[in-house]
């Protein structure tokens, strides 16, 4: 076992430095000492390869099973649908819902270093809660559960397999203020829950992005909300029908994605 007194000297600055990292057998709490460490999640560069297996490297070191998970799920849709692609596959088998099974897994979810750096800009405070709307597994809570113990992190996934890994991992590591919530955003009773700041991105059809604008539209009427959008389909919806978002932040260089913030405390 490695003695926790010899990472307050690890810091990361390359890749090789999570490989060499990732050759040693570490305990949970081992990992939990990691992952509070900010140049864990960080990255000097923005190069778009690099930051891809920065993040590959951080998911396998925390633990989560992304690969196996991501297979058994093509498989499960490669019965239903044998000539089907990652447009098709995810409303094959969960109703309709784009889930984006079979996506590489690159693209479906974002960055750690990108994480980071919108973090940085919105300066979370403690005690604030922060909502990603189609989470995935749940990368950002698992920065959250590093870098802000005082922070509240929910997701909301669709796809039960992807939310339980989540919720594993944050077990595993102690991450006791995250959690993942296995449910379709698009289902009218369900009630998104209120916080600080949510996340979008690019999560399923349009009409389903549609329908949580509007349900945070409402949320906007009771308190001030910040919105995190990546992708270019929930930009595009914002830009036609939801002027009552108030851009903030427009990421040009560190990333895709804008910061919007609103509050319609006079509006009725
Ligand atoms: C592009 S991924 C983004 C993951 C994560 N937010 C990130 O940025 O790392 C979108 C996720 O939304 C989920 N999703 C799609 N439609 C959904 C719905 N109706 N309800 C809940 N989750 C949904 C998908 O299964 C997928 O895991």
């Amino acid at each position: 076992m490695l003695q926790l007194d010899f990472f307050p000297r690890m810091e990361f600055h390359s890749l090789a430095d999570y490989q060499k990292v990732s050759r040693m057998s570490l305990t949970g709490p081992e990992i939990c000492y990691l992952a509070q460490n900010p140049s864990f999640f960080q990255l000097q560069k923005n190069h778009l390869i690099i930051t891809h297996e920065h993040s590959q490297l951080v998911d396998r070191l925390l633990g989560f099973r992304i690969k196996y998970i991501e297979e058994m799920l093509v498989a499960e849709a490669m019965d239903f649908d044998p000539n089907g692609t990652h447009d098709s596959w995810g409303p094959s088998i969960h109703n309709g819902v784009q889930t984006w099974i079979g996506l590489d897994a690159k693209t479906l979810q974002t960055p750690y270093s990108e994480m980071a750096r919108i973090f940085q800009l919105l300066k979370l405070r403690p005690y604030q809660h922060v909502v990603d709307l189609g989470a995935a597994y749940g990368r950002m809570g698992a920065l959250i559960g590093g870098l802000y113990p005082k922070t509240l992190f929910t997701g909301i996934e669709y796809v039960k397999a992807r939310a339980d890994e989540g919720n594993r991992v944050y077990k595993e590591l102690g991450f006791s203020h995250c959690k993942i919530i296995a449910e379709d955003l698009f289902n009218k009773a369900f009630q998104i829950p209120e916080a600080d700041i949510y996340f979008i991105y690019d999560y399923g059809q349009v009409a389903h992005i549609e329908h949580t604008l509007t349900e945070l539209k409402k949320m906007a009427m009771k308190r001030p909300i910040r919105l995190i959008v990546r992708g270019k389909y929930a930009q595009e919806i914002i830009l036609q029908n939801h002027s009552w978002l108030n851009l903030a932040y427009e990421g040009k260089t560190a990333g895709p994605y804008c910061i919007y913030q609103a509050y319609l405390r006079h509006s009725v």
